[in-house]
C-alpha cells in the first residue's frame, strides 16, 4: 500500500505554515498581534443581503439541493452585473456558471481543461491556486513575469517558441494578490490578440474588480471584442460585498470552457445553499452603496498604512486596487529573506504579514500586507513597525503620520 500519493507529492510545503505557526505561538502566551497576513475580509456582509438569506432560509423549499450551475435568477443577475459595469453581454444559459467562490471555479476548470504534462503560463508571484489548481491536474507551469506590461508579453513570445508542449493556457490576475498591480484594456487587447493568434486559453482573475482606489475602475477582458472566443472570467462576491464565507462566486465567458466547467462540477456538486444563491442575487440586483462603502474603507485604509509606513521609513508603493500592498523587505533586511523577515517582524513588532515568497520563487523580497485590520488597529501597526525599523537602525521620513 503506497502512502506516497502522486498529486500530494506536487504540493510543496505551505510556505505560510512557519509565519501561522509562530503566530499561534505568540498568541499562546497572550500577545496582541496584529494580523495583517490574511487576505479574509474583516468587515460584515451588508444587512440586506443578510436578511434575504435569513427569509429564504425559512422557507423549507430552499433546503433541498440546489443548482449546480447556479439557479436561472442567478446566472440572470451576474450577466446583468457585467452589462451595467462593463458593456459586456453574457448569455446566462451558456456564458456564465456559478462556483462555490471564485477558488473553487478556478481549480476545477484547471482539472477539466488539463491533460497530464500539459504546459500553462502563470505568472511568478501569483495567488497559489493559479498554478495549482493545474499542478494537480498533472500539468507544467512555466513561470511568466507578473507585471501587465511588455516584459509580460515578450515572455510569453518566449515561452510559444520555447516550450514544448507548446502552452494550452495562461492566468492572469488584475488587480493582483499579491502585488496590487492593475491592467489597463490596452493591455488586455495585446494579451487576447496574443491569445487569439497562438490558440491559448485564457483565464482571467477579477476577483478584485470592485477593490480599486483610482478613478478608473478596473476593466474585464471580456470587454475585448473577440475575448470570448479564448477567454474565460472569474469574479467573486468575497471582497466586493464581504462576503469571503458565503463561498459565492462565477465565471463567464467562452461557452466551451463553461461548458468544461459546468460539466465537472456536475459530478462534484450540487451548487451552493439555494438561500445563498437567493441572496448572492439580491447582492448583485440590489442597491450597489454597499460596494462604494467597502472600496472607500479600503481606500482609507490603504492610506493610513502607506503614510504610517513611509513616516516609519519604509517606502511602499501605495496600491492602486486589491486588498494589499506589496512591500519590498527593507534594505538592512534584503539578505534574510522574506519568511526570516516576517518571523522577525511578528516577533519585534506584534505585527503579522505574508511572506513574498509564499506567492512563489519571485516573490522572494517582498511581503505581502493586507489592509484586513481597521485604521486605529493599522496605526497601531505602524507605530510598532517605526520602533522596529528604528531599533534596527532604519531611518525614519521627516513626515509623520
Ligand atoms: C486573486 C484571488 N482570486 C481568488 C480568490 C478566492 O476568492 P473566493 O473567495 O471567491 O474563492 C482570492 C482570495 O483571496 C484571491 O485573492
Amino acid at each position: 500500500m503506497t502512502e506516497e500519493f502522486h498529486r500530494i507529492r506536487r504540493l510543496p510545503p505551505y510556505v505560510f505554515a512557519e509565519v501561522n505557526k509562530a503566530k499561534a505561538a505568540a498568541r499562546a502566551h497572550g500577545e496582541d498581534i496584529i494580523d495583517l497576513g490574511m487576505g479574509n475580509p474583516d468587515s460584515p456582509t451588508p444587512p440586506h443581503i443578510v436578511r434575504k438569506l435569513v427569509e429564504t432560509v425559512a422557507d423549507p423549499r430552499s433546503h433541498r439541493y440546489s443548482v449546480s450551475r447556479g439557479i436561472p435568477g442567478l446566472r440572470r443577475a451576474l450577466a446583468g452585473y457585467y452589462e451595467r459595469r462593463f458593456g459586456v453581454d453574457l448569455n446566462p444559459e451558456t456564458e456564465v456558471i456559478a462556483t462555490l467562490g471564485s477558488k473553487e471555479g478556478l481549480a476545477n476548470l484547471s482539472s477539466a481543461i488539463t491533460s497530464p504534462g500539459d504546459t500553462i503560463l502563470v505568472p511568478n508571484p501569483s495567488y497559489p491556486i493559479h498554478q495549482f489548481g493545474f499542478i494537480i491536474a498533472g500539468a507544467s507551469v512555466r513561470s511568466i513575469p507578473a507585471t501587465p506590461d511588455e516584459d509580460m508579453l515578450r515572455a510569453l513570445e518566449r515561452a510559444v517558441r520555447h516550450s514544448v508542449p507548446k502552452p494550452t493556457a495562461l492566468i492572469v490576475n488584475f488587480p493582483s494578490n499579491p502585488t496590487a498591480f492593475t491592467a489597463s484594456l490596452d493591455f488586455y487587447k495585446d494579451l487576447v490578440a496574443f491569445a487569439r493568434r497562438e490558440q491559448i486559453w485564457i483565464l482571467s482573475d477579477l476577483a478584485y474588480c470592485e477593490i480599486y482606489f483610482g478613478d478608473e475602475p478596473p476593466p474585464s477582458i471580456l470587454q475585448v471584442p473577440g475575448a470570448k472566443d479564448i477567454a474565460v472570467e472569474f469574479t467573486s462576491l468575497s471582497k466586493t460585498y464581504s462576503m469571503a464565507g458565503w463561498r459565492m462566486g462565477f465565471a463567464a465567458g467562452n461557452p466551451h470552457l463553461i461548458q468544461a466547467l459546468t460539466r465537472i462540477k456536475s459530478y462534484l456538486d450540487y451548487g451552493a445553499f439555494t438561500p445563498i444563491q437567493v441572496a448572492a442575487v439580491a447582492a448583485l440586483s440590489g442597491p450597489q452603496d454597499c460596494v462604494t462603502e467597502i472600496r472607500d474603507m479600503y481606500r482609507e485604509r490603504r492610506d493610513v498604512l502607506i503614510r504610517g509606513l513611509h513616516a516609519a521609513g519604509w517606502d511602499v508603493p501605495s496600491p492602486q486596487g486589491s486588498m494589499f500592498a506589496w512591500a519590498p523587505i527593507p534594505e538592512r533586511f534584503a539578505e534574510m529573506g522574506s519568511v526570516d523577515f516576517s518571523k522577525l517582524l511578528l516577533k519585534e513588532a506584534g505585527v503579522a504579514v505574508a511572506p513574498g515568497l509564499g506567492f512563489g520563487e519571485y516573490g522572494e523580497g517582498f511581503v505581502r500586507i493586507g489592509l484586513v485590520e481597521n485604521t486605529q488597529r493599522l496605526r497601531q501597526a505602524t507605530r510598532a513597525i517605526k520602533t522596529f525599523l528604528n531599533k534596527h537602525g532604519v531611518k525614519q521620513a521627516e513626515a509623520v503620520s
